[in-house]
C-alpha cells in the first residue's frame, strides 16, 4: 500500500532511547548491590565483561545532562533488582533505591519522561540459587520488587515495561536464560520458567493499576515477523508455525490470557508442555496490558527444510541470530534471505521488515505500540577531533524511522520510538566493540581508558529528527 502523503509522527510523541542496567552501570558490586546470574555467567574471555560497562553509576549527570542535550522525551533504562534487593527479595538496599530516586528525579527535571523496565535479563544470583524461574516463589519476589518500585518512584513514573525479551530468554536459555547448564530437559524446564515469568508478569500489571491508576504498564518481547523462504505452502506453514512458537505465544499470554494454540500443540507434541491450573489461567486473563512494547532488529525467514542449493553451497542455514533463536529443525529450518543486507555481524537489515512487523502486532492486539529496542551494532572508529562519522547507523535509523512513520501512515498506533542505546554500552555476548550509541564511550574491551564520552555524528543527526517532530528525517548535520 502507497501513501501519497504519509502521516506525520503524532504530537507528543515519545522520542526516546535505551540501555538497560547491566549493560551500561557498571559498579557490579558496589554500594550495596547483590550479584545477579550475569556477573555469575562465564562469558567470551577475550571481551569485556559486565563490571564497568560504560561505568553510567558514576556518570549519571554527565550523561542524563547529554540525553537532554540529544533532546530525548523519554529514556528507557532497567533498574538492578540486585541493587534493590540484593538477596531478590527481604531488605531494600537504600543506596541502590537512592541511585534511581536520582537518575529519575533528574530525567523529570529535565522533562523527560522516565520509561522503566523492572527486569532486563539480570535475575538476582541469591533468587537463582533456589532455583530462578523454575520456582515458584520468583512469582512472589517479583511482586515484592515490582511493588516497591510502583511505591516509590510512582509518583514520578508514568511508564512501566514488565520484562524485557521473555521470549528471547526462553529460546535463547543458554546465553540469557537462567536455566543453570546439565539441567534435565532443559526446554520442558524452560517452558515451565515461561509459566512463572508470564504469572510474574500479570501480578505486576494488576499491583500497577491498583496503586497507580493512571501509569501505564505493558510487556517487552522481540518480536520479528517472519517470512516463508518460497510461497510454497509448507514453507508458509513453517513460517507460520515459528510465529507462533517466537512471538504470539508471548504477546497472547500476556494480551489476552491465553496459551497460543498453534504453540501449545508444539509444546505438547514435543514433551515441554508447563503445569499450569484454572486459578493461574484466571490471573493471566486478569492482568491486562495497557501498551505492547517491542524490540525489532531484523526479520526472520524460515523454510519447512533445507533448500537443495543451501545443502549444495555448504550454506545449511543463516548463521542464528537472535532473530532465529530457539529454532527448531524438526519444525522449520532458518533460511537465508538474499534479498536483505547484513550488518558486520552477520544480523539481516529489514527496514520494510519493522512496518510489517509493528502492523502484525496492531491488527492482532490493537493496543498502541511503543519501540523500545532498534539500532545497528556496529564496529565504531574513534577519529581524530574525538569524532565518529557513522553514517551507516544514521542510514539504519533513518530507514527504520521511514517505515515507522509508514505503519503509521497504514493505522497502526505507535506513541514513541527508543532506539538501541542512548550511549555505548556492552553487548549481551559480542563486547563493548559491538557498539550502538549515540554517544561513544571511550574504553576497550580490556582497557578502560578515560571512560570519556563523545558524541557521534548519529547524535546531530538524532537531535535534529527529534527538534523537527519527526519530519525531516534528512537533515543536514554540521558536525
Ligand atoms: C536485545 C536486548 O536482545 O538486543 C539487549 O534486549 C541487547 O539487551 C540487544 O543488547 C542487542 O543485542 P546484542 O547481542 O547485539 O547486544
Amino acid at each position: 500500500m502507497e501513501h501519497p502523503q504519509v502521516t506525520p509522527f503524532p504530537s507528543g510523541f515519545l522520542w526516546g532511547a535505551s540501555t538497560s542496567a547491566y549493560q551500561v552501570e557498571g559498579a557490579w558490586n558496589e554500594e550495596g548491590k547483590g550479584p545477579s546470574v550475569i556477573d555469575k555467567a562465564v562469558f567470551n574471555a577475550e571481551l569485556s565483561d559486565f563490571k564497568v560497562t560504560s561505568d553510567h553509576y558514576h556518570h549519571l549527570e554527565q550523561d542524563v545532562a547529554l540525553f537532554a542535550e540529544l533532546g530525548l522525551k523519554t529514556y528507557r533504562f532497567s533498574l538492578s533488582w540486585a541493587r534493590l534487593f540484593p538477596q531478590g527479595t527481604g531488605e531494600l538496599n537504600l543506596a541502590g533505591a537512592a541511585f534511581y530516586d536520582r537518575l529519575i528525579t533528574l530525567l523529570v527535571q529535565y522533562h523527560i519522561e522516565p520509561l522503566v523496565t523492572l527486569y532486563h535479563f539480570d535475575l538476582p544470583w541469591a533468587l537463582q540459587e533456589k532455583g530462578g524461574w523454575s520456582d515458584p516463589a520468583t512469582i512472589d519476589a517479583f511482586e515484592r520488587y515490582a511493588r516497591m518500585a510502583f511505591e516509590r518512584y510512582g509518583d514520578r513514573v508514568k511508564y512501566w515495561l514488565t520484562i524485557n525479551e521473555q521470549n528471547m530468554m526462553i529460546l535463547k536459555g543458554e546465553v540469557i536464560g537462567t536455566l543453570p547448564p546439565g539441567t534435565p530437559d532443559p526446554q520442558k524446564a524452560l517452558y515451565q520458567q515461561n509459566h512463572h515469568m508470564m504469572l510474574a508478569q500479570a501480578r505486576a500489571m494488576i499491583a500497577c493499576h491498583q496503586m497507580l491508576p493512571t501509569a501505564k504498564i505493558g510487556p517487552a518481547p522481540n518480536i520479528s515477523c517472519v517470512y516463508p523462504a518460497s510461497a510454497r505452502p509448507e514453507d508458509v506453514l513453517a513460517a507460520n508455525n515459528f510465529s507462533a512458537i517466537r512471538n504470539w505465544l508471548y504477546l497472547d499470554l500476556a494480551c489476552y490470557g491465553t496459551y497460543n494454540a498453534v504453540a501449545w500443540s508444539f509444546m505438547r507434541e514435543k514433551g515441554y508442555l508447563p503445569t499450569v491450573t484454572e486459578q493461574e489461567m484466571a490471573l493471566l486473563r486478569a492482568g491486562k496490558p495497557d501498551f505492547i512494547a517491542f524490540n525489532y532488529y531484523a526479520s526472520a525467514t524460515v523454510g519447512a527444510e533445507q533448500s537443495a542449493h543451501a545443502r549444495e553451497q555448504g550454506e545449511p542455514t543463516r548463521a542464528v541470530d537472535q532473530q532465529l533463536a530457539g529454532i527448531d529443525t524438526r519444525v522449520y529450518a532458518g533460511m537465508n534471505n538474499p534479498f536483505l543486507k547484513r550488518n558486520q555481524f552477520n544480523w539481516y537489515i529489514d527496514p520494510v521488515g519493522f512496518r510489517i512487523t509493528a502492523r502484525e502486532i496492531y491488527e492482532r492486539y490493537r493496543l498502541p505500540l511503543i519501540v523500545t529496542e532498534n539500532g545497528l551494532g556496529a564496529f565504531d572508529t574513534l577519529e581524530a577531533g574525538n569524532k565518529v562519522y557513522d553514517d551507516y547507523r544514521i542510514a539504519y535509523l533513518r530507514q527504520h524511522l521511514e517505515q515507522l512513520q509508514l505503519a503509521i501512515s497504514d493505522g497502526v498506533e505507535v506513541f514513541g520510538y527508543c532506539p538501541w542505546s542512548a550511549i555505548d554500552l556492552v553487548s549481551t555476548h559480542q563486547g563493548i566493540g559491538k557498539r550502538y550509541g549515540f554517544i561513544y564511550v571511550n574504553r576497550d574491551e580490556k582497557d578502560l581508558k578515560d571512560l570519556a564520552r563523545y558524541k557521534k555524528k548519529s547524535f546531530a543527526w538524532y537531535q535534529q529528527v527529534i527538534a523537527s517532530g519527526g519530519q525531516n528525517l534528512n537533515p543536514q548535520i554540521e558536525y
